[in-house]
């Protein structure tokens, strides 16, 4: 855990509290509005040295401490992409400092393409698994011998679990399936997508891969789940940007919040 993690640490319990949050949630794109349901301490990341800028449109560059649905969480309200700076571990310190307030659990969401029919834009999927496509990793230069992560279980089985059964609850389709991370910023040709649906992905996107990788090597137990924006490139007539992503995040963002809160309900 790096110096920094934990004074930022220190500085975010001065601001909200001490009890530390059991969860921590990442909002994707177009689904930063889900961090003003909180009830707490928002902190802009500007205030947090070292915070990684956060700066793609449709973000919420803040971080909430409070309670939802009488759960001590911790909010970020945007992440840091590997695209934005060409660095993989983007989102360590967000992550160290989320391990150092205390949590044991980090549930991410993103906004994803879909290579499956039965996932449609606006539909959610629970990702059960990962494709490294972009061969980079957030653990090179890491020193220690817990760089050697194991990722049989990366997302949580019980956690998979509890958040099926949040969404039957409330009475929501929830498939599971396997994400490829793509680094972006440029979205994938058709030929890329029908190379990672041969090798078994069902979703891509440009996120939450490394932040995985990044979750368990510090211990976090992590389930994550997408926000369908898209059919994949080539895939359907639609156009695909960043602008229709915006668009159709919400379109997902309300059955999450509605599943987010039944899960943790329960946790
Ligand atoms: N590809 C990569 N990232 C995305 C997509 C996509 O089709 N849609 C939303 N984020």
């Amino acid at each position: 855990m790096s110096r920094n993690a934990e004074d930022l640490a220190a500085q975010i319990r001065v601001a909200a509290g001490a009890v530390p949050p059991k969860i921590g949630l990442v909002l994707g794109s177009g689904l930063g509005h889900l961090a003003e349901a909180v009830q707490g301490v928002a902190i802009d990341y500007a205030d947090l040295e070292s915070f990684p800028h956060a700066g793609v449109s449709g973000h919420n560059p803040k971080l909430v401490i409070g309670t939802l649905e009488g759960v001590r969480v911790a909010v970020f309200g945007g992440r840091a992409h590997y695209y934005e700076s060409g660095n993989p571990a983007a989102m360590r310190l967000p992550l160290e400092v989320l391990k150092a307030l205390g949590a044991e659990t980090l549930l991410l969401t993103n906004a994803a393409g879909s290579m499956r029919a039965d996932i449609p834009p606006g539909a959610l999927m629970l990702i059960s698994d990962h494709i490294n496509f972009s061969g980079l990793n957030p653990l090179i230069g890491e020193k220690t011998d817990a760089r050697f992560v194991a990722m049989g279980d990366a997302y949580d089985p019980a956690l998979r679990h509890a958040l099926k059964a949040a969404a039957e609850a409330e009475s929501e389709a929830l498939e599971e399936g396997t994400y490829a991370w793509y680094s972006g910023p440029s979205f994938e040709t058709p030929a890329e997508i029908r190379a990672i649906r041969t090798l078994g992905a069902d979703a891509v996107g440009m996120s939450t891969v490394p932040e995985v990788i990044l979750g368990r090597f510090l211990g976090l137990k992590c389930a994550a789940i997408s926000t369908v924006t898209n059919m994949a490139a080539g895939m359907s007539d639609e156009a695909i940007s960043h602008e229709h992503t915006k668009a159709m995040a919400p379109l997902g963002a309300e059955k999450l919040e509605r599943i987010l809160r039944a899960f943790l309900r329960q946790y």
